[in-house]
């Protein structure tokens, strides 16, 4: 009888240096190695915090922030809509939770975003004045920048400013402003913010032309002698098309400029596109019906291995420029959580992130951390 408890106990040890991966909690199975600790030395791996988990409602989801992740971005609380509604109005509640969870739990917070054409509030969508637009622009850049120098790591200070051909997209900004306004925020942001690192951040910015335009525009930053650190390339890409080959050259010609490179929002979907070209253009909705929704029962296992074989392509390129690249940012915590779902199309189940429904890691995620442990 001890003889056979012994084995047991001797079998389940075994059993436990095999699945080392895997610790059992209450509730779920959580990974014990992570992200945040195996890619310490090469750069650091953020995920979108909605507001759930800024009010720290969702202990699963919470959990897993902490444990895998050393760097957040809030999805949407900080974003004017939400932060800035009227004209003298700010709610600065769930940015300084979400400032607040970040310090507690050892976390670089990059606050996204000063100045975008979306999420607007109304009374800034609806100005016509070219004074009120500057009194707007330089209260909501100095107020917040200023309100959080020193506790957030960084501001992505100008968000999606140009258009696919590389010229400046026509905004509200463009239109009241000029066309240095992205000069003229990255300057009232460097005023405000002495301490806190200033990025420009974009979709499609690895597309060879949009490229072009970003460069003159940092190019532009810089010959005005105004600050800016880095350039976020966005990363809503699709898993079986994922852009490589200009990933890298944009990796080596935004940091020829002297700035750090990251990926900010990663998400690899896997459902069918409804248009030919790719955008993350939030304004751009499209209807759906069954067939653009084909895994709702479900991710097969080929797609899910495909994905997953794009994500390690893509961590072993980030990890040849780790001297370049200084964050990966995933734009959600789970499958459940991400925009995709609903985005372009309403009501779609996509699977874009290394962690499912019941926050268990994919094969992406084993994908991912095994080109760490090849170095
Ligand atoms: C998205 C959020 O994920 C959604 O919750 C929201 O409804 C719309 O915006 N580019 C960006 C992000 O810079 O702020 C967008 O986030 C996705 C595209």
């Amino acid at each position: 009888m001890i003889r056979r408890v012994s084995l047991i106990l001797a079998l389940s040890t075994v059993l436990l240096a095999v699945c080392g991966d895997i610790e059992k909690t209450a509730a779920q199975k959580v990974p014990t190695r992570s992200l945040k600790d195996l890619f310490k030395d090469d750069f650091l791996i953020g995920t979108a915090m909605n507001a759930r988990q800024i009010e720290e409602k969702d202990s699963a989801g919470n959990g897993l922030i902490i444990r895998q992740f050393n760097a957040v971005t809030p999805e949407n609380v900080m974003k004017a809509e939400i932060i800035h509604p009227g004209w003298d109005k700010y709610n600065f509640d769930l940015a300084d939770k979400l400032v607040a969870f970040a310090e507690r739990n050892n976390i670089k917070v990059n606050a996204h975003n000063l100045i975008w054409h979306s999420q607007l509030p109304p009374f800034v969508r609806n100005m016509k004045n070219t004074d009120s637009v500057r009194q707007y622009f330089e209260n909501h850049i100095t107020t917040l920048a200023s309100r959080y120098d020193g506790k957030v790591y960084s501001w992505d200070v100008v968000n999606e400013a140009l258009d696919e051909d590389g010229s400046l997209r026509k905004s509200i900004f463009l239109d009241k402003l000029g066309d240095d306004y992205v000069v003229e925020a990255f300057r009232l942001a460097q005023k405000a913010a002495p301490h806190t690192k200033l990025y420009y951040n974009d979709y499609n910015i690895e597309q060879p032309k949009k490229r072009a335009g970003a460069i003159a525009l940092i190019k532009r930053i810089q010959a005005a002698g105004v600050r800016i650190d880095g350039i976020g390339i966005q990363g809503h890409w699709r898993a079986d098309k994922v852009p490589m080959k200009d990933i890298e050259e944009s990796i080596q010609a935004f940091s020829a400029l002297g700035i750090d490179v990251m990926f900010t929002e990663l998400d690899l979907g896997v459902l069918p596109n409804p248009w030919d070209h790719q955008t993350a253009d939030v304004s751009q909705t499209a209807a759906g019906n069954e067939k653009m929704n084909p895994y709702a029962n479900g991710l097969p296992d080929s797609v899910a291995q495909m994905q997953a074989k794009a994500y390690k392509d893509l961590f072993t390129l980030f990890l040849e420029y780790k001297k370049n690249v200084t964050r990966i940012s995933f734009w959600g915590v789970n499958d459940g959580q991400s925009w995709l779902n609903n985005w372009p199309i309403p009501g779609r189940t996509n699977y874009p992130l290394l962690f499912d429904r019941d926050f268990k890691p994919k094969p992406a995620f084993y994908s991912v951390i095994a080109t760490a442990k090849e170095k």
